[in-house]
């Protein structure tokens, strides 16, 4: 019902559209107030980059014809000024308090900036103030003197950059209906007295990601009427106030990231319309009040990450629930038995608690789930872990989480009976013994496997090749024998092997190098032996990190070694390796551990370290190494750790730069070490010096030449030096070599690509988080070249996005091709993610504004795109994961992989790449057919996604809103006037609509 009353607000608000045009009769007429104070507007407006307003607000017509102007039919005063999204830069002068007929007043999603005039409290009729998405910096007094105007009833300032306390007057407007100050850099406390004779109208107050503070005063509970209350993301402190049950009529109660203390007040079960309670990462204590496990309206609780304590009521009464988050608490108890009757549970997080019981086999009535996040609790089993057979009736189950639980039990066979929407199982050290079931090879969407620490034993079945999707497959520390599994050489995804402390004996198997797209390789403590495969070095040239340590391997080291320029750790520690070090070693230029120790390596250590400008590890202590420590290592300037000792070395031990920082200990047990006495060494003994008179007469000068020279190098060096020491030490080295550091420091940015950062995997590659050493942080999206169409992808891509440039599409910062193939595009960084996650996680919330205006942004992209370039580019992929959302949230389409430029405006294409089922267009899935309607198709699926919050392949979602024809698609310019036609109607009928349609 929810989802179909947003249909039925959008549609009434169309109607009340085409109402109002018909309506409005518009004269011309020349007051002249108006006009001057509209020009004065105007001449404040520094950038227009399309000209709008710099070619029709003109003198020689009367400003009621002027676009974005509305006139009183009688008396032709500016009733409603629009100039929203325009792109307009400039300031707002005083003479706007002079359209004192406004009654509507909209510069929303513009590049404003500068003072809000203190002038605009006198528009006494004013109702409606939208100066959203600028960059608007007014401390507070303005916003005082805005509380003095009489009939404002919406009043919207989100996303700008106000400071300072809001002023209490605002909070006297007795017509307000609407306030959002969401993001912003408000600070100070709200005020005591509110709601008392003012603000009974207030539905909805919206404070979210400011920097309040203070308590939240009990009075704000007078304001009967409130739907919606969002004071998220502040610093509030202090009690929830026992008054909360005061305000029954409150939908979505939004009080997460605070730091709340004491207990949630019992008043809070008596919100019988509430349908969001979010409490998250506060510090509330104490138990839940029961009562709110009766409040059947709800659809989504969280109160994750408090100090809450105590049990949970043996039954909930809350058959509208979906999203359930209790995670990182002190909460006990056996609820699972209770939450069983939730049945439309789509995500269940109780991570990180004392729940305790056996996991009952009634799990399976939540058919709906999607996730379940048992994770760190006393959870319990019977010894066939039947519980894992009754999930498998869970089809739409993805996430399977339950490490850190005494489970106790064997893996059941019936876990190949999952469904294939299952795409990660987690359970680590939960005690579970005996083989891994065959059956597990069923899985065959399953991406992530991982039982690290458990009691497995046995050897992997063959049929664990069925899991052909699978990108991490972790089983460290168990009891597996037998040799190496080959099966694992046919996953073509997978990234990461860690089957650490295992007994797996025999050879690493020559197929490996059939899994190309190993990044991490984990396999110390086994009883592998032989030689490490040649293929090792020839095929993984991308793995980051490679651990071998503490098995029986032998054979010298590959100079080969020198091929994996991209790995940051490696550790072959503890085997039984001889020869030398090869001297390729040096080429490890990302390289920031490295350990050999515990071998049998002689010979010396090759000058060609020095090069190995990462290192910051090195440990190669107990071996046979020979000869001196090379003086050119002191030019590893982040070394912290070095370790030498127990091996035949000699000679002198540097004593410059990152060598000032080691002791003794580094360098103990060798031959003939000598040098400085911190050190426990003797003192070096200087080449003998004749004593005859002769030489001194001759060497005398040469060396005071030397010294001169060498004192002068040395000054222009160090001066050098300083000059360039802060901004970057990257800029002192050679050009060749900052063309290499730069594919260097994005590794470095991104810590060798790790997992942590991570940011999404697309079917091109994957996507990180670098941070730089300057701190610029960008996105980094790495094309997987092993897929199919990914330098395709990259290709299109590059030429997509170099030649567009618009506010509402990403940016590239710069693209990044090495010539042994690594290809990558750095991006700017969208702070807020994707639009999906917005979408769909309920620790975020749009409101219907923020949701029409991504829409908007979306259009306005997607016009630029088929209209706005000489060669229409049709995106072919729009979906709201391909939506990112700057600081701002403005909305950025991301992704053109499969984008296509077409010959004509109206041109169509084929191709064979497809989309992403369920915004395809039909004829595209088809017949592979590429037009600008393709996307005006997908547009509409999303459109519909973005307001009903359900997904197109959902069997809720019926097309009945799309034209399976697409001539009989409307194109985006009618879409973007449209829907900013819609939004003004919405901003001018505020209240009602907005209030409920979240
Ligand atoms: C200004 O724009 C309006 C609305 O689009 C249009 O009707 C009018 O003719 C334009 N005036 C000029 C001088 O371009």
């Amino acid at each position: 019902m929810e989802r179909s009353f947003n249909f039925i607000t959008l549609a009434t608000l169309l109607l009340i559209h085409s109402l109002i045009q018909h309506s409005l009769a518009r004269t011309t007429t020349n007051t002249s107030t108006d006009q001057s104070s509209l020009l004065a507007l105007k001449s404040h407006i520094t950038s227009d980059p399309h000209n709008i307003l710099t070619n029709n607000w003109t003198t020689q017509t009367s400003k009621c014809t002027w676009t974005r102007v509305t006139c009183g039919s009688r008396h032709l005063r500016a009733i409603a000024l629009d100039i929203s999204d325009m792109n307009l830069k400039g300031n707002i002068p005083p003479e706007i308090g002079n359209l004192t007929f406004l009654v509507s007043l909209n510069m929303s999603s513009n590049f404003f900036q500068g003072n809000l005039p203190k002038e605009l409290s006198r528009l006494r009729r004013l109702r409606i103030m939208d100066f959203t998405w600028n960059n608007f910096t007014e401390r507070s007094q303005t916003l005082e003197e805005i509380g003095n105007l009489p009939k404002l009833k919406d009043l919207r300032l989100q996303n700008n950059k106000l400071s300072g306390p809001i002023p209490a007057t605002i909070f006297n407007i007795s017509s307000l209906e609407f306030i959002s100050l969401r993001n912003n850099n408000l600070s100070g406390s709200l005020p005591v007295n509110m709601c008392s004779n003012n603000l009974m109208k207030l539905r909805t107050l919206i404070l979210s990601r400011n920097m309040l503070y203070g308590e939240i005063p009990p009075s704000l509970f007078r304001c009967s009427q409130l739907q919606i209350l969002g004071l998220a993301n502040n610093n509030f402190s202090g009690l929830v106030p026992r008054e909360i049950g005061n305000i029954t009529a409150v939908q979505q109660l939004l009080l997460g990231f605070n730091t709340l203390s004491g207990v949630i007040p019992q008043g809070t079960s008596n919100i019988y319309e509430l349908e969001a309670l979010a409490l998250a990462s506060n510090s509330l204590t104490g138990s839940v009040p029961v009562g709110i496990f009766n409040m059947s309206k709800l659809r989504a609780i969280s109160m994750d990450r408090n100090l809450l304590s105590g049990n949970l009521p043996t039954s909930f009464n809350l058959p509208n629930l979906e999203e359930l988050y209790l995670g990182t608490n002190s909460l006990k108890g056996q609820i699972l038995n209770s939450v069983t009757n939730c049945s439309k549970l789509t995500t269940l997080e109780l991570a990180f608690n004392k729940f305790s019981g056996s996991i009952p086999n009634s799990l399976n009535n939540l058919s709906l789930l999607k996730i379940l996040n048992l994770n760190g609790n006393n959870f319990t089993s019977e010894p066939s872990l039947s519980f894992l057979t009754s999930l498998t009736e869970c089809r739409y189950l993805e996430e399977l989480l339950i490490s850190n639980n005494p489970l106790d039990g064997i893996l059941p066979p019936t876990i190949g009976n999952f469904s294939s929407s299952l795409r990660y199982i987690i359970a680590d050290n939960c005690r579970i013994k005996g083989s891994i079931p065959g059956e597990i090879g069923n899985l065959s969407s399953l991406e992530i496997l991982s039982l690290i620490n458990n009691n497995l034993i046995g050897i992997f079945p063959v049929a664990i090749q069925g899991l052909q999707k699978l990108q991490r497959l972790f089983l460290g520390t168990n009891q597996l024998t037998g040799s190496f599994p080959s099966s694992i050489c046919t996953f073509q995804n997978l990234g990461s092997l860690d089957l650490t402390s295992n007994q797996i004996s025999g050879p690493i198997p020559e197929c490996l190098s059939n899994v190309t797209y190993l990044r991490e390789l984990f396999l110390s403590s086994n009883q592998l032996d032989s030689n490490i495969p040649e293929s090792l070095w020839n095929n993984h040239e991308d793995l980051l990190r490679l651990d071998l340590s503490s098995n029986f391997l032998s054979g010298s080291l590959s100079p080969n070694i020198g091929n994996l320029r991209k790995a940051v750790g490696i550790d072959l520690s503890g085997n039984v390796f001889s020869g030398t070090i090869p001297s390729t070693i040096g080429s490890l230029q990302a390289l920031t551990r490295i350990t050999l120790a515990h071998n049998q390596f002689h010979g010396s250590i090759p000058e060609s370290m020095s090069n190995m400008l990462s290192l910051e590890s090195l440990d190669l202590s107990q071996n046979n190494l020979s000869g001196v420590i090379p003086k050119s290592l002191d030019t590893l300037v982040y070394l912290t750790y070095f370790n030498v000792s127990y091996n035949d070395l000699s000679g002198e031990i540097p004593s410059d730069g990152p060598f000032m920082n080691f002791s003794d200990q580094s360098f103990v047990a060798n031959d003939d070490l000598c040098g400085d006495p911190r050190f426990h060494v003797p003192p070096c003994r200087i080449s003998s010096v004749h004593n005859s008179r002769n030489k001194i007469v001759i060497f005398v000068p040469v060396a005071v030449a030397i010294v001169i020279i060498a004192t002068v190098v040395i000054i222009v060096l160090v001066k050098y030096q300083k000059k360039n020491q802060t901004p970057n030490l990257l800029d002192l080295l050679s050009p060749l070599r900052q063309r290499r550091i730069s594919y260097y420091e994005l590794q470095q940015a991104t810590d060798g690509y790790s997992e942590s950062n991570l940011l999404g995997m697309g079917g091109y590659g994957a996507v990180y988080k670098g941070l730089l050493r300057d701190g610029t942080v960008l996105a980094v999206k790495v094309f997987n070249l092993q897929v199919e169409g990914a330098v395709k992808s990259f290709d299109a891509e590059c030429e997509v996005l170099r030649n567009l440039r618009h506010r509402n599409l990403t940016k590239v910062i710069c693209s990044c091709c090495s010539h042994d193939g690594f290809k990558a595009l750095v991006l700017e960084y969208m702070p807020k993610g994707s639009l999906e996650r917005w979408l769909y996680s309920y620790n975020y919330f749009l409101d219907f504004l923020q949701r029409l205006n991504i829409m908007i942004d979306v259009a306005s992209a997607l016009e630029y795109l088929h209209h706005g370039y000489s060669t229409p580019v049709i995106h072919c992929d729009l979906k709201p994961s391909n939506v990112l959302l700057d600081e701002d949230m403005v909305a950025h389409v991301s992704d053109f992989g499969m984008a296509k430029l077409l010959a004509g405006e109206d041109s169509v294409t084929h191709t064979r790449t497809l989309a992403t089922w369920g915004y395809m267009a039909p004829e595209y899935g088809m017949q592979g057919t590429v037009s600008p309607r393709c996307d005006v198709y997908s547009y509409g699926i999303m459109l519909m996604e973005v307001f009903v919050r359900t997904k197109p392949n959902d069997e809720r979602f019926n097309a009945f809103c799309t034209a399976e024809l697409p001539r009989e698609r409307t194109d985006m310019k009618d879409v973007v006037s449209t829907l900013k036609k819609i939004k003004l109607e919405l901003l001018a009928c505020t209240g009602e609509h907005t209030n409920k349609s979240t």
